[in-house]
């Protein structure tokens, strides 16, 4: 443990993070219990799970949440896990269940996790005491969170406070899921997280991102508020006033928000900005055209961008005609799990109004390349020669994600 304190004080600024915190198991025991498990994670959009007994499992680390719409269309979450001799229930990734029966020795569950049935039980045993064990659960404008924590979790209003204004403008709530993928990463979740907080590689990394951006957001937005250094982000902001007057005077909400100093000290990490595209593009898409019908409250296609960050675990980029869902999963020390989901409005069908390739082509393309990058990185890590490089100044949001990072490991595990 002081060994793992002292790793934590020598941390250099201004570095990236040395070796063990890429290897040691103990640093990733420590990292799912001070920061993971006590985050509101965004794990899916309603619209997966539309009718009663509709589930899906959501699996990070050594964790299996099953998530279930009951018979009172309430969708609630419970810990995969039988409250007889702890089997797994659902083994399949997501399906439509009466019962939730174990496979071991089938005590069964109702959809709103009470126990139904166990064969062969003594006279006194009550049903009523062994449920399933819930998990937090919030649902925001649409889109699921969950938390890990077994004790009372972050107040939930809190965490959403800042975000709201801009979720309820693009009614996610409004929309369902139009395609999804998984993207397998052999690499440390921070490495993905890392990689997710700055846009330096984007120029040899993402051409597709590149032709679709203006050049300028790439350098100063590419990973969200704070990519590039303050100055140049004021000087880039200051140059698309008008178009954010503009939008202001639709009614588009254009604001951006940093996370604050007692945020990160909380364990918060969250930002939105809303900027355009460029280029004379409308969307996000191969040819800077509309790929799907408006959603929200537009009423009509404007060509921004609205990136919303719940925390570096996930987040939502929102054009006037689609949205991404990011979500990041720490699985193992070496293992992590990047998921997309993209969703259209709800009114939206596929084939006529919209083309999932067509919603799905740039960041499919972009997190395929990512995580190539970031395999690549794991492996370079993982060498005797590996020591901690300088950071650029277009890497300033890995910078606080490092503060934040800290922050939140020294506070421990309480
Ligand atoms: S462990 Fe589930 S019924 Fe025995
Ligand atoms: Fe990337």
């Amino acid at each position: 443990m002081i060994e793992f304190q002292q790793l934590l004080e020598n941390y250099q600024e201004g570095k990236a993070l040395p070796q063990q915190f890429y290897t040691n198991e103990k640093i990733f025991s420590e990292e799912m219990k001070r920061i993971y498990f006590k985050q509101w994670l965004m794990v899916d959009h309603v619209s997966r799970i539309p009718n009663p007994g509709d589930y899906f499992v959501f699996e990070a680390e050594k964790e299996s949440i099953i998530i279930i719409r009951g018979r009172d269309e309430k969708i609630r979450a419970f810990y995969n896990v039988c409250t007889h001799r702890g089997s797994r229930i659902c083994l399949e990734e997501e399906g439509t269940k009466k019962l939730l029966v174990c496979p071991y020795h089938a005590w069964s569950f109702s959809a709103e996790g009470d126990l139904k049935a166990a064969r062969y039980m003594p006279e006194d045993f009550k049903k009523e005491e062994w449920g399933l064990k819930k998990c937090h659960l919030k649902i925001h404008e649409g889109l699921i969170f969950i938390n890990l924590s077994l004790e009372e979790p972050m107040d939930f209003d809190e965490f959403i406070g800042p975000l709201k204004e801009m979720l309820e403008f693009h009614q996610t709530s409004k929309a369902r899921i139009a395609t999804r993928k998984k993207y397998p990463t052999e690499a440390n979740f921070k490495l993905v997280l890392e990689n997710f907080q700055e846009c330096y590689h984007c120029g040899p990394a993402h051409p597709e991102l590149c032709s679709i951006h203006e050049k300028d957001w790439v350098y100063t937005m590419g990973a969200g508020v704070n990519t590039a250094p303050e100055k140049d982000t004021k000087e880039y902001l200051d140059k698309i006033q008008p178009w954010i007057e503009e939008c202001k005077s639709k009614g588009v909400p254009s604001d951006t928000y940093l996370e604050s100093e007692d945020g990160l000290r909380k364990g918060l990490n969250r930002y939105v900005d809303r900027t355009p595209i460029g280029n004379g593009h409308l969307s996000q898409t191969k040819d800077g055209k509309p790929a799907s019908s408006l959603m929200g409250k537009f009423s009509e296609f404007d060509g921004g961008l609205t990136q919303v960050s719940f925390n570096p675990f996930g987040c939502c980029y929102l054009t006037n005609d689609f949205v991404v869902m990011f979500i990041f999963k720490p699985v193992s020390i070496d293992y992590s799990e990047v998921e997309l989901v993209w969703l259209v409005g709800d009114q939206a069908e596929e084939g006529k109004d919209y083309q999932s390739d067509d919603v799905s082509y740039m960041w499919d393309v972009t997190t395929q390349a990512d995580t190539t990058i970031i395999e690549n990185n794991q492996k370079g890590v993982y060498s005797r020669a590996f020591a901690p490089g300088i950071l650029s100044e277009n890497e300033s949001a890995v910078t606080y994600f490092y503060d934040w990072y800290f922050t939140n490991m020294k506070m421990g595990s309480n």
